[in-house]
């Protein structure tokens, strides 16, 4: 499908999520299903004005998740700037800017969501990325700050902005990442008068839900974020849906979960494979396996057991351990 100027294999995008959505975590959604499209969780500008390099570690072999795109929090177009230009030596697909991150960090220096409520700056930031760029923007928002945003004046200011697609999580930003319901209406009626694509994210957690956003709203594409944190197969189950009408439920059972976390273990070798990661390979193995094999659990009847001994784990070696016994 196209979004914008980009060639996808589908219309199902994997959202950002910081602490998650990590290199690993993308390679194995993608083992599942192809996903259309992958993203970087938000890097700070400000932090890699002052020091380009310490980014590195979030852009190792990005090259190879093609197509991907890295996503910049900041307030400052010189910072912004900055950060374009030392992106130049990667290979990657998409620029994302955000404008709805909800937390306390971000609203206290007027970035992500604060922009929901300063449309002057948030101009100047696109205007900038726009110029500086020579990958395609695109711009994750939310439906307002505190109070709907003037659909007109938003579909004004994208429209006029040369950004190639738009992501809109269907909430305010005073409603954090799932608090209240969606805002539908606003995403429906700011889609009828955007002259790009707009891809809807927000409470996607089944071909239902996914179905339901698509008819009401029309969006080009879908965004999915906390669904896959356990349920990898959601990007299949979509595809599966909106193809064949099956309604895949995978059946989930201990077994399948270890096999996954095999497959999730086997990820993490594949990218620390040839490379040393400055915060450790052994360290950064831990890590990953530890959180996903307790997201894996989820839902698992009588898990939670081994969710609480999971969280204990010290080494990998206890976690394979903890998991031979189940
Ligand atoms: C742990 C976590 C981290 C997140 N980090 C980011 C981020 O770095 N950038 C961003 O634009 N959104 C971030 N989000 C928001 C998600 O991209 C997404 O918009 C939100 O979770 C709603 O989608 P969902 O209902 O499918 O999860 C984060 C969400 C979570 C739960």
């Amino acid at each position: 499908m196209r979004l914008g100027s980009l060639d996808l294999d589908n219309r199902y995008i994997l959202a950002p999520m910081l602490n998650v959505t990590t290199a690993p975590y993308r390679r194995f959604c993608r083992k599942f299903y192809n996903v259309g499209l992958v993203s970087v969780p938000m890097l700070y500008t400000k932090r890699i004005e002052k020091s380009p390099i310490s980014i590195e570690k979030d852009l190792i072999k990005i090259e190879e998740e093609r197509p991907i795109s890295v996503q910049l929090i900041g307030s400052d177009p010189e910072a912004l700037k900055t950060t374009i230009d030392y992106l130049e030596s990667y290979k990657y697909d998409v620029l994302d800017l955000n404008a709805g991150c909800p937390s306390k960090r971000a609203i206290k220096a007027k970035e992500g969501g604060y922009l929901m409520k300063d449309f002057k700056n948030l101009r100047q930031l696109i205007q900038t990325a726009v110029k500086h760029s020579t990958k395609p923007i695109s711009l994750k928002i939310r439906t307002g700050y505190d109070k709907p945003f003037d659909i007109e004046e938003m579909a004004r200011l994208i429209n006029d902005s040369g950004i190639n697609f738009l992501i809109i999580h269907a909430r305010m930003v005073k409603s954090n990442f799932s608090e209240g319901t969606l805002d539908l209406e606003t995403v429906k009626k700011l889609k009828e008068r955007l002259a790009i694509p707009l891809v809807g994210n927000g409470d996607i957690v089944s071909a239902k839900s996914a179905k339901y956003f698509i008819d009401y709203t029309q969006v080009d594409a879908l965004m999915i974020g906390r669904e896959s944190m356990g349920n990898p197969q959601i990007f299949n189950q979509l595809h599966e849906y909106f193809t064949q009408g099956n309604e895949i439920t995978s059946k989930r059972n201990i077994d399948l979960i270890k096999e996954y976390i095999k497959i999730y273990e086997e990820k993490v070798d594949e990218f620390l494979r040839g490379i040393s990661h400055p915060l450790g390979n052994d360290e950064i193995k831990f890590i990953e396996l530890k959180r996903n094999a307790i997201w894996l659990m989820r839902d698992i009847e009588n898990s939670k057991i081994i969710r609480h001994q999971l969280n204990k784990a010290k080494s990998i070696q206890h976690i394979k351990t903890i998991l031979a016994h189940v």
